[in-house]
């Protein structure tokens, strides 16, 4: 597996395998790989004959007070766990190779970025559509992977690529699980044993929102009573947002329907964690 630190390297790689007729997969992340991301690796290398893999903290998408600094990096074991789930290359470039000294351009998409996520830690949509853009423009790939954890970052993401009509599909990938429901994300590391059980109640909200759902409730009110009741259950479990939205706008509605996204966010002591449902979508 090839390791790229440079823009340059990387699009001539790209053009390279574009220029003998194979297709490209980029999966961007930040590094601290686990399933979730082995889960959109594997994906890619089905529908790719190519697929790079971003390893890169974006600085620009963390807020003052949020953990840019110790947000987990593991270098070598993500490689070997990105080679594992087919990865061809790897680009993990330095903050300087992807942020130029004066650097001055952001990609921002509007209204969209506020929402959700967006409205809790202002500027991070803006540091995501700037970094996916830029890694966009790097690899040049047929298609990109991106998880439906994320599921407001997925719906800015779709607009960009529409407003800015690139050349590119996304790909959005399931959200993996432990066995017992927790969403796979890095921060998960940050978990005390006792956080790990109290983080559980997120899940838990999400499989109740679905079962409700799925036994006819329609209405905005009754679905977010039931998702707040069972959150009550943990009352260490401090919530940030709780939603119900149409997964294009991300704007809320007042009667769900198939489709429509159930979104929340929730400190589980000092660590943030989200986890989504789209309703009736579920297996
Ligand atoms: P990161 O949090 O590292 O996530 C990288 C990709 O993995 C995202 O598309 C995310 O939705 C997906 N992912 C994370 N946990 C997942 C899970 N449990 N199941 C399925 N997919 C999962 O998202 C980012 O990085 C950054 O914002 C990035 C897009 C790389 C821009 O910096």
């Amino acid at each position: 597996m090839e390791t790229f630190r440079t823009v340059e390297e990387l699009r001539r790689w790209s053009r390279a395998q574009h220029a003998v007729g194979l297709t490209v997969g980029l999966v961007p992340t930040m590094g601290a790989l686990h399933a979730g991301h082995a889960s959109l690796i594997h994906t890619a290398a089905l529908r790719c004959q190519r697929v790079v893999t971003s390893l890169f903290v974006n600085p620009t998408q963390f807020g003052p007070n949020e953990d840019y600094d110790k947000y987990p990096r593991r270098f070598e074991a993500d490689c070997a766990l990105a080679a594992q789930a087919g990865a061809s290359a790897i680009f993990a470039p330095t903050a300087a190779e992807i942020y130029p000294a004066g650097a001055a351009t952001f990609v921002e998409v509007e209204g969209l970025s506020s929402r959700l996520d967006g409205q809790s830690r202002p500027g991070h949509f803006r540091g995501v559509t700037t970094v996916v853009t830029k890694l966009l423009l790097a690899a040049e790939p047929d298609y990109a992977f991106f998880g439906q954890k994320d599921a407001a970052q997925v719906a800015v993401l779709r607009r960009m690529v529409e407003d800015l009509r690139l050349a590119v599909e996304l790909v959005v990938c399931p959200i993996v699980r432990e066995a017992d429901g927790l969403a796979l994300s890095s921060r998960n590391s940050y978990l005390s044993a006792s956080e790990r059980k109290q983080a559980l109640v997120l899940s838990h909200a999400v499989r109740a929102v679905e079962a409700t759902f799925a036994a006819g409730e329609r209405a905005r009110t009754a679905l977010l009573n039931v998702a707040r009741k069972t959150l009550s259950t943990e009352p260490a479990v401090k919530l940030d947002y709780l939603e119900l939205v149409d997964w294009k706008t991300l704007l809320p509605v007042a009667t769900a329907a198939s489709g429509t996204l159930f979104a929340l966010a929730a400190y589980v002591g000092p660590t943030r964690l989200i986890d989504n449902t789209v309703l009736g979508e579920q297996g």
